[in-house]
């Protein structure tokens, strides 16, 4: 009663004074919420301060408490510190499956703690070899070495008391399902995971306390062949990593007295073949309903007939614990359209290309067969389109028992499709009996990205759903043809995009693992795992073993992970340091700038070719200087000195080779001079000119890019750099081939391998190499997101704990805002252009703090929520016609005045109409609103204009005429003067 009573005051209290107690939330372990099977001897912790409205919250201690049944095993005492991210476990040694507790409090500046948190949880997994009781199984009987239908195993047990809590460990060669009692165990897909195998597979825990029944219970798991011994890999090869297919499983029971007992996978468990009849990754399942065994997972099931497993010796010690989110169902898609193609093809389109699979309700008679087929696009007739999935079948069989209604979807395959093709369905089809359920790595979703051009917010979706396509358990190039594979050159484009979009941290920290493993001595295989053989080193793809560590530790703060990538990416650089004669890499085999632009007929030179080793030396400065960086992180003060001077080494022997003495680069393409400048690889005083020879090649093409897989990621990036946005924004907007927004125009709903996948007379590329679903180009979203929006971290701190808030407008944009849901919370920035005024929102997560740079002439042009700037929120100073804010946690408004880039105010339709002139050659100009752009029409000809920057109302075009307006005195444009050709023309608007 007391209690209440003064839980009464201090709520009044609270009222009174507008003071929130600060809460403590979202309290993570490793990462994970909540984490079950975690094998790390000294899990991080992360959690996240709420202090409601309040500005300027920063934590100035914690308190950490873990504790297991047996009591507490650390008890970190008040420590003075603001970490509160990735603080590492110092308790006493974590012992083997089992649960710790987790609380935690914080202190905030103003001195008080906060409550502690909601008790948090996480589980050990096995950490020594000898916890696992269970041996490797397999079929009893011969396998049908064709059709390798799969196995079932099955195993009863009787639980003797009253359980406490129970365990399934459980991985395979291939993939398994697993059921207890009739009951799926878990809602992960595709499990274990696909990993190096030789090396290192996955096993993962689950909770099945609530499974298990007091007297018999049973056991039961079915396996596929999936990456282990399935098709793999583009040569139709199969048992890359072996031959056999084997299950272990080990139940770990305590009883509520204490006492436990373990059931595991030997000799004594059962075999036999079911209604899975053929699984492969590419081809896709077969179900036989008939040969079900109904009730072959619950306990009295008449077993007799089955064979009794093989136990079998193989290695237990590549077994670890599951690090990164497993693949689960996520998104339902219902049929939007169900047609009949000219062809005849009974078709559902589902409105979206993802990657999943169908699943199916059907009633019909006994060996009634139903085949899907599955389909990313139509051809130009509407028919459906497979010859792009190449030798994959991707197709789905299902043969009825007849009976009941039934319901089919498969187990250990997955498809990339939008459109399914429907043969032998008893009926008619009908939306209610069709869904396509979504499959990805069950990542969390962090971001947010929107503008006010519908064109680029279809771009987002689409780079979004290339991500969700792609984001398998490992980071496949595609999901639909007879590849899927880790491609590690489009794994690194996309690393920073990726880790806007979702948390990607312990997807690419398992990833990272699984490349280690698969290194040659230091040299990166061209896909990991690696199904290819022999490891060659191609520039830009092998970088992913520097790329994607140094990406991951900016976006998410995860020191831990650098440090453990630390060997691998000096191995790398080595095993190049090896091969390059006199610094320069200048040998092997290469990728190159894949897929970039090259025109049919190509009679002056327009196809952007890019020299290869030119692009070699580039990464390899690249990825020397992230090795000095990590370095730098790490302490590791030796090797900053001795790959800086390597380094000052491939820079100048660069500069020998391939650039001439007035700063020209010897490929005179995108790519180069992108690379060349994104890695700072010329002179200070060569970058300038060299960043206005890529403004200019651009313009050359008609606003188009030329870049592939390599240059692609970094142009919009250097065009701003260097001063050239308005440059990066034609580039975005552009919407004819090659472009990002000519896929949008062509119906895309994702990202295209090729710019030109689909041609405008809807034929398509060569069908050889032509996903609809490829990510790598959508590497633009990180631009989007850090330079559009402007949401950035710094490098001294980060993972957003020092937060860099910079927008770039222009492109005729009135709006573009993202959110990022990091460790410390949801950072916000979103700008808005109304009446030649600029708006910006901001909001800074409680202990973080961030530097807002506001495109205005100087502070007095700033307004946060309606005041001027105080003494609270000072300029820090000025750059690059910004003016830069430091601010602490909170919600802020800015307004400016005059913003300092004039092109933000550029309005197409002002200028839109039709201009009289005086008379002589030209009588009437033209000038045409074009989807935001002005297009000059004249003689028949037609340019677009270019807004010349902080100049209003004047532009100018590709041949370098310039074009200006009068405005009256109600801002209404009346007049044009255009200066072309040492001529002068004027006209007056009708
Ligand atoms: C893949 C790519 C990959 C490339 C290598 C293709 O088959 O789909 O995305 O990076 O090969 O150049």
């Amino acid at each position: 009663m007391t209690k209440s009573i003064a839980l009464f005051f201090t709520s009044l209290l609270c009222c009174f004074t507008g003071f929130s107690q600060l809460k403590i939330q979202h309290v993570l372990v490793e990462n994970l919420s909540n984490p079950i099977g975690l094998d790390v001897a000294q899990p991080r912790f992360s959690w996240q301060l709420i202090a409601d409205k309040r500005k300027n919250v920063t934590q100035t201690a914690y308190e950490i408490l873990v504790y297991s049944a047996k009591g507490n095993v650390w008890k970190s005492g008040k420590v003075m510190s603001d970490s509160s991210v990735h603080v590492a476990y110092k308790g006493a040694p974590l012992q083997s499956g089992t649960r710790y507790t987790v609380e935690l409090r914080a202190w905030d500046n103003t001195g008080k703690p906060s409550a502690w948190c909601e008790p948090a949880f996480f589980q050990t997994a096995l950490f020594n070899p000898s916890d696992w009781k269970a041996r490797w199984i397999a079929p009893g009987y011969t396998e049908d070495s064709v059709m390798r239908p799969s196995p079932y195993f099955r195993k009863e047990f009787a639980a003797k008391k009253k359980i406490s809590s129970a365990v399934a460990y459980i991985t395979a060669h291939g993939m398994y399902e697993a059921q207890i009692n009739g009951k799926r165990v878990g809602d992960a897909y595709l499990t274990p995971g696909w990993t190096a195998y030789q090396k290192r597979i996955q096993y993962q825990a689950y909770d099945v306390t609530q499974m298990l029944q007091n007297g018999n219970n049973a056991i039961g798991v079915v396996l596929g062949s999936g990456w282990y011994r399935g098709i793999i890999g583009f040569t139709n090869s199969s048992n890359v990593y072996g031959k056999d297919i084997a299950l272990l499983f080990q139940l770990d029971i305590t009883y509520t007295d204490g006492s436990a007992e373990s059931v595991v996978s030997d000799g004594s468990w059962k075999t036999a073949t079911g209604a899975i009849t053929y699984a492969e990754i590419y081809n896709g399942e077969t179900i036989d309903a008939r040969k079900e065994k109904k009730g072959w997972s619950a306990a009295g099931f008449n077993d007799t007939g089955w064979t009794p497993a093989k136990a079998v010796d193989y290695p237990m010690n590549v077994l670890v614990a599951t690090y990164n989110e497993p693949v689960k169902k996520h998104e339902v898609f219902k049929p939007v359209k169900i047609f009949k193609t000219p062809k005849g093809e009974q078709v559902i389109d589902f409105g979206q290309n993802l990657v999943g699979w169908v699943v199916v309700k059907v009633k019909g008679k006994a060996g009634d067969k139903i085949t899907l087929s599955h389909a990313e696009v139509l051809d130009k007739n509407g028919n459906v389109y497979l010859d792009n999935l190449r030798s994959a079948k991707a197709q789905n069989n299902y043969i009825l028992k007849g009976g009941e209604k039934e319901i089919f979807e498969p187990h250990f395959t997955w498809q990339g499709f939008r459109y399914c093709q429907v043969e032998g369905y008893p009926g008619e089809i009908t939306p209610e009996n069709f869904e396509a359920v979504v499959l990805y790595s069950d990542m969390q979703p962090t971001g947010s990205f929107t503008t006010s051009n519908t064109m680029i917010n279809q771009l987002q979706h689409n780079i979004k759903w290339g991500q969700l396509g792609n984001f398998l358990d490992v980071p496949t190039d595609c999901p639909q043809r007879d590849e899927r594979l880790g491609w590690t050159g489009d794994a690194q484009a996309f690393s920073r995009t990726a880790a806007f979009n979702y948390r990607v941290d312990n997807f690419f920290a398992k990833w990272l693992k699984d490349l280690e493993a698969d290194q040659q001595n230091g040299v990166v295989p061209f896909v990991i795992p690696n199904v290819l053989g022999a490891a060659i080193s191609s520039a830009g793809w092998a970088d992913v073993a520097t790329i994607a560590p140094w990406n991951m530790y900016l976006a998410y703060g995860d020191k831990r992970l650098l440090a453990n990538q630390y060997n691998s990416m000096k191995a790398y650089i080595e095993s190049i340091r090896k091969t390059a004669k006199n610094d320069l890499w200048n040998t092997g085999f290469h990728f190159g700038d894949w897929l970039f632009y090259r025109p049919d007929d190509d009679n002056d030179g327009r196809a952007a070719v890019t020299d290869k080793y030119l692009i070699a030396q580039c990464f390899y400065a690249n990825s020397t200087q992230l090795l000095i960086n990590a370095a730098q992180v790490l302490g590791n003060t030796n090797d900053v000195t001795e790959y800086t001077a390597l380094l000052q080494r491939i820079k100048s022997a660069f500069n020998q080779e391939y650039v001439t003495g007035n700063g020209r680069l010897v490929s005179g393409t995108q790519t180069a001079y992108v690379l060349a400048l994104n890695f700072d690889m010329l002179p200070e005083d060569q970058r300038r000119q060299a960043a206005q020879r890529l403004a200019d090649n651009v313009k050359s093409y008609g606003n188009h890019l030329t870049t592939g897989f390599l240059g692609t990621p970094y142009l919009c990036h250097v065009l701003t750099r260097f001063g050239f946005t308005d440059v990066a924004y034609k580039l975005l907007l552009q919407d004819t081939y090659p472009s990002w927004l000519y896929p949008v125009k062509m119906g895309a709903t994702t990202i295209w391998e090729r710019w030109d996948g689909q041609k405008p007379d809807s034929s398509f590329q060569t069908p050889g190499m032509n996903s609809f679903n490829h990510y790598a180009y959508g590497a633009i979203g990180d631009w989007m997101y850090r330079k559009m929006v402007g949401l950035d971290t710094y490098e001294d701190g980060v993972g957003y704990k020092h937060i860099k808030v910079q927008p770039h407008t222009g492109g005729g944009f009135t709006h573009a805002s993202a959110t990022l849901n990091t460790y410390y919370g949801t950072v916000s920035s979103g700008w808005k252009i109304e009446a030649g005024k600029m708006f910006m929102d901001v909001t800074i997560p409680a202990n973080t703090t961030a530097t807002i740079w506001l495109p205005a002439a100087g502070g007095q042009d700033i307004t946060e929520s309606g005041n001027p700037l105080s003494s609270e929120l000072q300029v820090e100073g000025k750059e690059d016609g910004y003016v830069k804010v430091k601010i602490g946690s909170g919600e802020y408004h800015f307004a400016v005045n005059k913003p300092a880039d004039a092109a933000i105010s550029v309005n197409a339709a002002d200028y839109a109409g039709k201009y009289k002139t005086g008379g002589g050659m030209v009588e009437m100009i033209e000038i045409v609103n074009e989807n935001g752009k002005v297009v000059v029409k004249i003689f028949g000809n037609s340019g677009e204009l270019e807004p010349v920057k902080d100049a209003k109302d004047t532009f100018s075009s590709a041949d370098g005429s310039t074009v200006s307006f009068t405005r009256d005195a109600d801002g209404r444009v009346i007049k044009i003067k255009i200066n072309a050709l040492g001529m002068t023309y004027e006209g007056v608007k009708q």
